[in-house]
């Protein structure tokens, strides 16, 4: 397995979309040397803005979309978990939820799907022990969270490098777990050739299959995940 961390890292006052143009050659180059190499592996890129490059690492090497993909919605994910485990006062370990579509700005809290527990998280909306303000309140935390360590200590590191140990090891073990990866949607949420962070089963071939998700119109903020 190969993971690409490398590219310019995100000043305090960049988006990582902003990264794009000078990541992107990093990206294309370090591609050509793996295609060139003859690598038959599965790499993973984590460069940022990931969607982006994962595509153009993609286009670049020809690989097979299962065994080229990126990290996707997991470090978000992780950081939406912790929040919600805050909120209801228990371990992060006992929330599944899940940010989807772009690693960034324009992410998509899936609400609908997070389990707190056993309890589904709109029984506990229903419930009135959470609400819809700080559901939105507990995303912005979720999106601001990298600008907040960027501007602490000019980059984040263990987040991420957790969650790339912890796909290495879903795939190397062929776990068939499922995990919220950047993958390639062929027609999945009526997208096509784009790489978004979505839930998928990882094991030995990289990317099993992605999880098609009945996703309900509220989550749909921005219009690029469309609801089944
Ligand atoms: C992060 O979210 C900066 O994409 C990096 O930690």
């Amino acid at each position: 397995m190969i993971v690409v961390t490398a590219g310019r890292p995100q000043k305090p006052d960049e988006t990582r979309l902003d990264l794009v143009v000078d990541n992107a050659k990093i990206i294309s180059n370090i591609m050509k040397e793996i295609k060139n190499s003859g690598f038959g592996g599965i790499v993973i890129i984590a460069s940022n803005p990931v969607d982006v490059l994962t595509f153009v690492a993609q286009k670049v090497s020809g690989f097979a979309t299962n065994r080229i993909f990126g990290s996707g919605t997991i470090l978000d994910s992780s950081r939406l978990m912790f929040a919600l485990g805050e909120h209801f006062k228990i371990s992060p370990t006992s929330v599944t939820a899940y940010i989807a579509d772009e690693h960034g700005d324009s992410s998509v809290a899936l609400y609908s799907k997070a389990i707190v527990g056993a309890e589904n998280l709109m029984t506990l909306k229903k419930n009135q022990l959470i609400n819809d303000e700080t559901l939105k309140s507990i995303h912005k935390l979720v999106i601001q969270k990298a600008y907040e360590i960027i501007k602490l200590k000019k980059a984040t590191h263990y987040g991420i490098g957790v969650c790339l140990a912890r796909i290495v090891k879903a795939v190397l073990n062929d776990e068939q777990v499922i995990l919220p990866v950047g993958v390639y949607l062929n027609g999945e949420y009526h997208q096509k050739d784009i790489y978004t962070g979505i839930p998928a089963v990882i094991g030995s071939n990289g990317i099993e299959r992605v999880v098609q998700l009945d996703i309900s119109e509220q989550e749909q903020f921005n219009g690029r995940i469309k609801f089944c």
